[in-house]
């Protein structure tokens, strides 16, 4: 696989770089204005732009923002994204309009070498996510045309390597293909996970539904010495259990999976002891911390407790190797936050090496201010580092192999 510091020792100075990014934050709104909640991805994606801009390059980065319907929507516009991107390179990022249109072909003809434009959401053309090779093949053309005969693609959005888009797939088919610098970091991560991890290796996983986390579930057993589960999952668990769970999250669908695996692991999997319950699914809720079997009708649970979440500590401290994929809790919603808090605090203060799994869990480290480099790494990757874990093949990077 060829990587970015090939094309740097290529030479890219007065050339035009493709780079896929990964851009995709969350963004709320107080005031009728989006916001950035959490820039980590934006921030992860630094390096790899700097360092190619700061090689003369003319870059020009695509991204997608949110899940829009294939045609434009402002509200998935990568305004605001543009504009963070811009702050934190210290340089005015410019927005092309569209994406392989005039408004693009324009804003790239304009940049300067050691200039970086970034595309409008490649999400607002259909064939981005098109079944049809075809379609999709179609659109990376259009985009390697952008960059021109001596164009390059950089492939540097690990947490769309699992998908099999335009961007992310079919371009590095249209380009001379390369792995930026995060891609690379995060696969070497994810395979010292895979490979022979120091013991014991113990795994976190929340979040709020089982059928997402089966597959990893599965693929985990047989590898790790504890999977602590937390999160709305827990609570299909524990019905497995034959426990009552109230009004709690429930897959009645994934029962009798979850008894399989239950039975399977031997004591692998551990569920809560106690979990912080509330009367309605708001921060002015009334809520009590019960043991587990305690929970009722007409409650819900929306953390786990604090023997829970000192148990879990416990285990956590003797660990050689950590990853954590999912929160423990609601932990946008304070009186649910603690579970998640306590359990990343406890990872922090371990002495293992440990991976913190994307998405949730990255932006709960964040916004629950945790200190980063209390982790060995924050992966951007949510479903691509679980889709990894699992031994799927990754799309975005056998491409890159195969190139
Ligand atoms: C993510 O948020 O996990 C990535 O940006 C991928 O987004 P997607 O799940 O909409 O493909």
């Amino acid at each position: 696989m060829r990587t970015l510091d090939d094309l740097l020792a290529e030479g890219v100075s007065g050339r035009r770089v493709l780079v896929r990014a990964d851009l995709n934050v969350p963004l709320g709104s107080d005031d009728g204005v989006d916001r950035i909640t959490d820039d980590g991805r934006i921030r992860a994606s630094l390096p790899t732009i700097r360092r190619l801009a700061e090689a003369g390059a003319r870059v020009v980065v695509t991204a997608h923002l949110g899940r829009p319907k294939g045609a434009p929507d402002p509200t998935y516009s990568l305004e605001p994204v543009a504009a963070r991107l811009g702050e934190l390179l210290g340089t005015a990022v410019p927005l092309a309009g569209d994406l392989v249109g005039d408004s693009a072909r324009s804003t790239v003809d304009g940049l300067a070498d050691g200039g970086v434009a970034l595309l409008e959401n490649v999400r607002f053309d259909a064939r981005e996510t098109s079944k049809d090779d075809a379609e999709r093949a179609a659109l990376a053309v259009e985009l390697a045309a952008l960059v021109g005969e001596s164009g390059v693609f950089v492939s540097d959005g690990f947490g769309v390597v699992h998908r099999k888009q335009a961007s992310v797939f079919d371009v590095a088919r249209a380009l001379p293909g390369y792995a930026g610098g995060l891609v690379l970091a995060e696969l070497e991560v994810l395979r010292r996970l895979t490979g022979t991890p120091d013991r014991p290796y113990v795994v976190v996983l929340g979040g709020s539904k089982v059928s997402d986390k089966l597959a990893v579930i599965e693929s985990l057993l047989p590898k790790v010495d504890r999977l602590l589960v937390g999160g709305g999952m827990c609570f299909t668990f524990m019905a497995a259990e034959g426990l009552g769970v109230g009004d709690s999250l429930l897959e009645a669908d994934m029962i009798d999976t979850c008894k399989r695996l239950l039975a399977e692991s031997g004591d692998k999997i551990v569920l809560p002891a106690d979990v912080v319950i509330a009367d309605k699914f708001a921060a002015d809720a009334s809520t009590e911390s019960v043991p587990a079997e305690r929970l009722r009708e007409g409650w819900m649970g929306l953390d786990i407790g604090s023997t829970t979440a000192e148990r879990y500590g416990e285990v956590l401290a003797g660990a050689g190797t950590v990853f954590w994929n999912g929160p423990m809790g609601v932990f946008e919603l304070a009186p649910f936050a603690e579970g998640t808090r306590a359990v990343a605090r406890s990872i922090v203060d371990s002495d293992a090496y440990s991976v913190v799994g994307g998405g949730d869990s990255a932006a709960a480290v964040r916004a629950l201010g945790l200190p980063e480099d209390g982790f060995s790494h924050i992966s951007t990757g949510g479903g691509a580092s679980l889709e990894f874990l699992e031994g799927k093949e990754l799309p975005g990077i056998a491409v890159l192999e195969g190139s």
